[in-house]
């Protein structure tokens, strides 16, 4: 077997990651969550996406998607990228970056992407597409992944001749999302699609798509014997799930907080997800200048908050604060009563 398509068993050990997602997935919530990691385990990291043709020309590790901290590892960053010039430029800087692999975004179903034929444009044209991998594959030694979702229409003989082409291109594992483009991320998410590819080339993949409990990502490992499940708008929620998945996994628990029980009571889970706000208004004006900081807090407290109760009353009490200081304060004063986070399903609006 080719070396490096056991790659991502050897990074994901604990086989729970994080999503790319815009505004999102950067080195302050890598930072929250991977407090959560089993200790002595590590999974992939991934960035939002970054597009190919402005990292060239940027100062990679300044700009608030690529800066980094000391507990980064594993980082796998994800690149929007449709021409070879591109991806000669940005390949080698990303890897000099500190990248461990590179995803490609085959997924984007966003009229942005759209309109210059990125993103999920690419499963348009199957050949163009694998081309892509294939002259990928001539810039970098690191494992190479891919992000894509169902067919269009699910139809699913094009789903397995395109990732058929993907892995015989040189990608080294594929991450779905099932769900057409047209369904963008509503909607239920067709889990065996991921199964019917996994059973179809028993090649590393990575499952997605509505996960919204530990529950949720047992099961689809389960159903889909997928090699790792990958998780965006419920790691936001609740960065500790991964904690709760190691519980029930039987796996350590996260450095220093040995001996401790992860939080699953709506009473604990409130409290936690308090702490994980505070953690993350503090660490983002550690990294961001001042006024991406405010729009990263505000975005990710109206992304995370759907199931805490009242949610509602703390994203407008962030989003008219002035400083860091009257951030924690209402965080305190909110979070100093007791709140509830419940779980059951819920439809996203994000
Ligand atoms: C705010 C937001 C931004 C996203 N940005 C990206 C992105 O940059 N690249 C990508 O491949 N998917 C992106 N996604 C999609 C997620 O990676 C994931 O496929 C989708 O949210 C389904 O997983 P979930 O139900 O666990 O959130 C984004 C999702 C959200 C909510």
């Amino acid at each position: 077997m080719n070396k490096e398509r056991i790659e991502l068993k050897e990074l994901a050990e604990f086989p729970f990651c994080l999503a790319p997602m815009v505004g999102l997935s950067h080195v302050v919530l890598r930072d929250l969550i991977r407090q959560y990691i089993p200790a002595g385990m590590d999974t992939i990291w991934p960035t939002e996406m970054l597009n190919s043709r402005r990292i060239f020309a940027q100062p990679i590790g300044d700009t608030p998607e690529t800066k980094k901290s000391p507990f980064d590892s594993n980082l796998v960053p994800q690149i929007l990228v449709n021409e070879e010039k591109f991806l000669k430029e940005s390949l080698p800087k990303l890897e000099s970056w500190g990248a461990c692999a590179l995803d490609i975004n085959m997924g984007c179903p966003q009229s942005k992407a759209l309109s210059h034929n990125y993103g999920v444009s690419l499963m348009g044209d199957p050949s163009y597409a694998h081309e892509i991998v294939r002259k990928a594959r001539q810039y970098t030694e690191l494992p190479l992944s891919v992000k894509l979702r169902a067919g269009f229409n699910n139809d699913k003989e094009f789903l397995l001749k395109f990732c058929e082409g993907l892995y015989k291109a040189g990608a080294n594992w594929l991450t779905l999302h099932p769900r057409t483009p047209k369904q963008k991320r509503r909607g239920d998410a067709d889990w065996a699609q991921i199964k019917m590819i996994k059973d179809t080339f028993n090649l590393p993949l990575i499952g997605n798509g509505d996960v919204q409990t530990w529950e949720d990502a047992l099961q689809m490992r389960q159903e889909t014997n997928c090699d790792a499940v990958m998780i965006g708008r419920a790691l936001c929620s609740r960065p500790w799930l991964l904690w709760q998945l190691a519980h029930k996994l039987g796996y350590p628990s996260p450095k220093g907080r040995e001996g401790e029980s992860p939080p699953f009571s709506p009473e604990e889970e409130a409290l936690e997800y308090g702490k994980s706000v505070m953690f993350f208004i503090q660490s983002s004006f550690k990294y961001f200048e001042k006024k991406d900081a405010y729009k990263r807090i505000n975005f990710y407290i109206r992304v995370s908050h759907p199931w805490l109760n009242f949610g509602h009353s703390l994203v407008s009490k962030m989003a008219k604060s002035k400083s860091c200081e009257e951030m924690l304060e209402e965080c305190d004063n909110f979070f100093g009563k007791s709140q509830l986070l419940m779980s059951q399903k819920t439809e996203l609006r994000y």
